[in-house]
């Protein structure tokens, strides 16, 4: 079954606890990390994921849009963060293997995610370590984007590559989804959909996650 990641970045900051609640029906709680360096945003960090962290139970979904990502990842894993997702931009070849070595000795998985002007290329000599592979389908640093078609192809070309080396990875796409590009995405073989704006910015947040879980045009 296709997996929801609702993305806090389009909550309500000052109802988080609340606002968490209204989407517990969905499979991952995404949640955006951003320094002001590797995107032209700043969001939050480790003390909200620990507040987060003690009033749920879903699957935290930490997307790190951070230089040097490997400087926290292992923090990260200990605020509480189930799966850890890092830019293949962001790091140098030995610096990918070890925090994917890092996180998996934590109990964690790592994700490893390319922006939309990155090749899919760029990506395959790490997935074999990794659990999640994240195709951005908007350029990161904000919610409410318009979906890049271009993200297409490459969740194709990634789903061909998984499944004809048997490898376990999911494949996520982030940026711009609702009920009308979650199809496209789905049939071009994502598995996971992060959805900010399409959850949050609708009032029956359990019907959207739905209507995105089976990629029905409300
Ligand atoms: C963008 C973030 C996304 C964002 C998606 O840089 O990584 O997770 O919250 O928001 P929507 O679904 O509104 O495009
Ligand atoms: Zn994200």
């Amino acid at each position: 079954m296709i997996k929801i990641a609702p993305s806090i970045l389009s909550a309500d900051f000052s109802k988080l606890g609340d606002e968490i609640k209204s989407v517990e029906s969905a499979d991952y709680l995404h949640f955006d990390v951003m320094d002001g360096m590797f995107v032209p945003n700043i969001s939050i960090g480790l003390p909200v994921l620990e507040s987060v962290r003690a009033v749920t139970k879903m699957t935290l979904d930490v997307h790190l849009m951070i230089t040097s990502p490997s400087r926290y990842t292992e923090s990260f894993a200990r605020a509480g963060a189930d799966i850890i997702t890092f830019h293949v931009e962001a790091e140098t070849a030995e610096n990918i293997s070890q925090a994917a070595e890092g996180i998996h000795r934590l109990g964690k998985k790592a994700g490893l995610s390319v922006k939309p002007d990155t090749p899919i290329s760029k990506l395959l000599p790490y997935i074999g370590m990794f659990d999640l592979a994240l195709v951005m389908s908007v350029e990161p640093g904000f919610g409410g984007q318009e979906f890049m078609s271009s993200a297409l192809t490459k969740i194709s070309e990634l789903r061909r590559y998984v499944d004809s080396n048997c490898l376990k990875c999911e494949i996520e796409v982030d940026g711009g989804i609702n009920p009308d590009t979650a199809e496209l995405c789905v049939k071009a073989g994502a598995g996971v959909l992060v959805a900010g704006q399409s959850v949050f910015g609708c009032a029956d947040r359990a019907a959207r996650i739905a209507a995105l879980r089976e990629y029905r045009i409300t």
